[in-house]
């Protein structure tokens, strides 16, 4: 059964844009930012080799932690928190109701 979940993404101007988001269609963070037109380059297309659709996780995460591809790409990218995560290795699940994330700034 398909469930919409609502996550609040936070832009580069602090505008926060709050969206449904369908949990059955296999998408990542960064496609559905993307698709609503938020300002997500997301170079490599989510193959977590360029850090553009970088986050910062501001609620509590209930969906994991980095994985090794990530974590490599975030130890050589810029601007990087405690809390960043790539969005493209974040998939959309049920859990994720109620995120709320920022999106860091762009790569210089
Ligand atoms: S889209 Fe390139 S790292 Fe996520």
């Amino acid at each position: 059964m398909s469930v919409d979940i609502t996550i609040t993404v936070v832009d580069r101007k602090g505008t926060e844009h709050e969206i449904n988001v369908p949990t059955d269609m296999n998408l990542n963070l960064m496609e559905v930012c993307k698709g609503f037109e938020l300002p997500v380059e997301g170079v490599c297309g989510g193959m977590a080799m360029c850090a553009s659709c970088q986050v910062y996780v501001l609620t509590e995460s209930h969906f994991g932690s980095r994985n090794d591809d990530e974590e490599a790409m975030l130890d050589e990218a810029y601007y990087v928190e405690d809390n960043s995560r790539l969005g493209c290795q974040i998939p959309i699940t049920p859990e994720l109701d109620g995120l709320r994330v920022a999106l860091a700034p762009e790569t210089p």
